[in-house]
């Protein structure tokens, strides 16, 4: 695809500038996606269309809505779209997060359905495939679409731009038919998203549940061995693609796994043998939190010894907060530390600390690094980026994972101590596991998950996309001959 135009749609910005005491400040959102994405276009240039939804993202674009970013060393264009309140209510807050959020992931809380939810998402995708097709200098760009806001928008903008080459990922998970089936709008979601060439999701599973929900509820023709679905005189490929990081590079100014170890536990007030678990979440609800701590708990109870000596440290971006369902979670949260605080800890010691605010990625490294293990623990998510990016960080080889199997990550991070979050005492026992395995294992259990990061990145993602891309092209050009 050399020399083709890239142009990325997503919902989430890669750069948002933000009105604070100190001026205009540039932030980066805490999204799976995001981390996924920006060092693959940073590599590839080319557009990345997106809502501008910072404080002060109007002052610092251009007249066509454009800026050049990464801010310090621009390689590609941001292409803001504004969205008035009413539409980010419906189709963000509304359809997305109310609606498709819950009915992908299995977290047992029931999506809400509105009508005029739906008219906005119709009508915002249309806004975004427009901006697409706009942006587009040629009549067939490599469009990458992102994620469950746009499952509308690969039809509309294969119906303006038919020669373009739209890879649309879907970053969480895909139920089976009968779930997705109680969607008022299932037909439209699934048409629209047979515009795309290519329709990539994390594991072999998700797509095995997307052919047969598209068997189930469309007249199409599929051939399951070839993964390939014809609807309306078109082929879309139904791809497996497992995301990825980018692998860190090493560098002078990041901090030793020891100093680390050793400033985080004197920040905390913890002694230098204090050992320390991590928690990197959005506040969300499928992520597992009241599950993990409620294993923390019980670890305290079943281990007395541990009492005193264990801290569990919790960063937790706030997350979708004007919707009632996260912040009746925040609240379960919040309650819960508290009750455990009380329970297990006195003036000076906390079992768990939790820190509901955003932190940068050098500071979510340094905890990584400072940390005896990790917990990863969601209900149910498609990859789980925090998993890997812990693994990255763990140059020193040593460092426990405790991993959801109902992650994606669970199907290729076999070294992890892999539990079922619902099962709270299994989730203690693996706790305790992790904080006396003996460093050999951590180190060979590290060692191999680090090897298969480190291969597997996101460039490898990206790469085998668009080299389908590639082929599904050159095929096109050659059979139009
Ligand atoms: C998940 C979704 C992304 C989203 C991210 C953060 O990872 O798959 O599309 O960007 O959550 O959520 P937010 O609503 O803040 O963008």
């Amino acid at each position: 695809l050399a020399g083709d135009e890239i142009i990325v749609v997503s919902n989430r910005e890669p750069y948002m500038h933000a009105r604070t005491g100190k001026g205009i400040e540039v932030q980066r959102p805490a999204s799976g996606l995001v981390t996924a994405v920006e060092p693959v276009m940073r590599a590839c240039s080319g557009t990345w269309v997106a809502h501008g939804s910072g404080s002060a993202d109007r002052d610092t674009v251009d007249r066509n809505d454009r800026v050049p970013v990464p801010p310090t060393n621009p390689s590609y264009t941001l292409r803001r779209v504004w969205l008035t309140k009413e539409e980010e209510q419906g189709y963000y807050y509304g359809f997305a997060n109310e609606g498709l959020w819950p009915l992908c992931h299995i977290a047992h809380v029931r999506p809400v359905f509105r009508s005029s939810d739906w008219e906005q998402y119709v009508e915002v995708n249309q806004r975004f495939a427009d901006a697409v097709i706009k942006e587009a200098r040629t009549d067939d760009p490599v469009v990458l679409v992102q994620d469950y806001h746009f499952a509308l928008l690969p039809r509309m903008v294969r119906e303006v731009l038919p020669k373009a080459t739209i890879i649309t990922f879907w970053h969480i998970p895909w139920p089976n038919p009968e779930s997705f089936g109680i969607c008022p709008w299932r037909e439209e979601l699934l048409e629209g998203l047979l515009g795309s060439t290519i329709l990539g999701f994390h594991t072999p599973f998700h797509c095995k549940n997307f052919l047969e929900t598209v068997d189930r509820y469309l007249e199409t023709r599929i051939e399951h061995e070839a993964s390939t679905i014809s609807y309306g005189g078109k082929l879309t490929q139904v791809e497996s693609y497992p995301i990825s990081i980018a692998w860190p590079e090493s560098s002078p100014e990041r901090p030793s796994v020891a100093d680390c170890r050793a400033q985080i536990r004197q920040e905390l007030g913890l002694s230098a043998d204090h050992l320390l678990g991590i928690g990197v979440d959005r506040l969300d609800y499928t992520k597992g939190i009241v599950e993990r701590f409620q294993a923390v708990e019980r670890m305290l109870e079943m281990y007395p010894a541990l009492v005193g000596r264990f801290t569990m440290v919790q960063i937790a971006a706030p997350t979708r907060s004007s919707l009632d369902e996260y912040q009746n979670f925040e609240a379960r949260v919040r309650s819960l530390v508290q009750r455990i605080n009380n329970r297990f800890g006195n003036g000076s010691y906390q079992p768990v600390i939790l820190k509901a605010e955003h932190h940068s990625s050098e500071q979510v490294d340094r905890y990584y690094r400072a940390a005896d293990v990790c917990l990863v623990t969601s209900l149910h998510d498609g990859m789980n980026l925090v998993a890997k990016e812990f693994i990255a960080s763990r140059d020193d080889e040593r460092g426990v994972l405790i991993l959801s199997q109902f992650t994606g990550a669970a199907r290729e991070l076999h070294e992890a101590l892999i539990i079922n979050p619902y099962h709270i005492e299994q989730g203690a026992e693996s706790l305790y596991r992790a904080l006396t395995m003996p460093e050999i294992e951590q180190r060979e259990r590290m060692r191999s998950m680090r090897s298969l990061v480190r291969d597997f990145n996101i460039y490898r993602w990206a790469g085998r996309m668009l080299l389908d891309a590639a082929r599904l092209r050159q095929r096109e050009r050659i059979s139009s001959k």
